[in-house]
């Protein structure tokens, strides 16, 4: 155990590929209209990724943010995580591909896929090698170009799903920080959220309903629903903390719905919910990190202040953290 038991996140970044495509675009191309779109999501636009702009290429500019705010050199990183579904390769892992890039040299990095919840996980991993001495200071980043395996077909996925990258440098602390993580699975519900195809199963295929998203919408959102108001009770609960004590939820952004619905049973109030959907979408394990960014950025999240992240993903897989920032 080190003297700093710890961890805290010390600088945040983000990253949006400059193209906007609006709702509009999309009722050219499915049987959609903007209103469907904003009522039952809460979505107004999403971020494209250009042609050869990959996920990596969006992790590095959301890294060199986070490091330039937390104010540490790549070298000093001595763990790089990513949380992707879209990696830029089979492998190496995009993260190794980050870590070329910034230059760093030797630290352990791995890519790590839990498709919405990975931020959660991530953060949870990289609390965990500095709770227990392995590392000092981890770059933990989510990042994703979703759009390349967007069903441009199918109207029940495509209106919901847009590109990013955020990131967070956690580092050891004397003082919290990270309060806890939590982290949950359960396979039985592959079929509801996936994509069909694999490298292993269906390797280069070229029916594109294999090799993109399906999702059974409907059946996700009770159980994200039911499931993010459960752990979020449960975190409060391991650490004796109350609703009412909560400063902001910065929840994954998937369908505004959702996110009001476990901001309702918490009891806070709108403005203190960071709401990123209405302009990022769904941008899977990038939105909490791109979430969290933007309010640190815009000077609502100060420091000290109590945070709960929560998230829900394909697998079904979920998971929140507690910190102050
Ligand atoms: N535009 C217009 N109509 C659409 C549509 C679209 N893009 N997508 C579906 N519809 C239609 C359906 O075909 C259905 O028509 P029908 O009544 O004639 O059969 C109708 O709208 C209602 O569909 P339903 O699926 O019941 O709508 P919904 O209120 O559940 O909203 C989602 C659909 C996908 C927005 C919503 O279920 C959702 O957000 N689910 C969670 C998805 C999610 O968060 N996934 C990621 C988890 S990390």
């Amino acid at each position: 155990m080190t003297d700093a038991p710890y961890s805290r996140i010390t600088g945040t970044g983000g990253y949006l590929p400059e193209r906007i495509m609006t709702n509009a675009e999309l009722e050219a191309v499915v049987d959609t209209s903007d209103a469907w779109i904003r009522e039952r999501t809460g979505i107004e636009q999403r971020r494209i990724a250009a042609d050869g702009e990959t996920t990596c290429d969006l992790a590095e500019v959301a890294s060199r943010q986070a490091m330039d705010a937390a104010g540490v050199t790549p070298q000093e990183l001595d763990l790089i995580l990513v949380a992707t579904t879209t990696p830029d390769k089979i492998f190496p892992s995009t993260a190794t591909l980050l870590q070329a890039r910034l230059g760093n040299h030797g630290a352990p990095a791995f890519d790590l896929q839990a498709v919405c919840t990975g931020f959660v996980y991530a953060l949870s991993v990289a609390d965990q090698f500095i709770k227990t001495g392995m590392a000092k200071t981890v770059l933990v980043v989510g990042a994703e170009t979703l759009s390349r395996i967007t069903n441009w077909e199918d109207r029940n996925t495509c209106v919901l799903f847009g590109d990013g990258a955020g990131a967070v440098v956690l580092q050891a602390s004397e003082s919290p920080g990270i309060l806890s993580t939590r982290i949950h699975a359960d396979g039985q519900y592959e079929t509801l959220l996936h994509v069909p195809s694999g490298p292993s199963r269906l390797p280069a295929t070229d029916d594109v309903a294999e090799r993109t998203m399906c999702m059974k919408g409907n059946e996700v959102f009770k159980v994200a629903v039911n499931t993010l108001s459960q752990i979020a009770a449960d975190i409060l609960s391991d650490n004796r903390i109350s609703p009412d004590q909560l400063d902001w939820l910065v929840p994954h952004q998937a369908n505004l719905r959702i996110i009001n619905a476990t901001a309702r049973k918490l009891k806070l109030s709108p403005d203190q919910t960071v709401v990123t959907v209405d302009r990022h979408a769904n941008t899977s394990s990038a939105s909490i990190p791109l979430a969290l960014n933007e309010a640190v950025r815009d000077g609502r999240i100060q420091k000290g202040e109590l945070i709960l992240l929560e998230a829900f993903g394909g697998g079904f897989t979920w998971g929140a953290a507690l910190l102050r920032f």
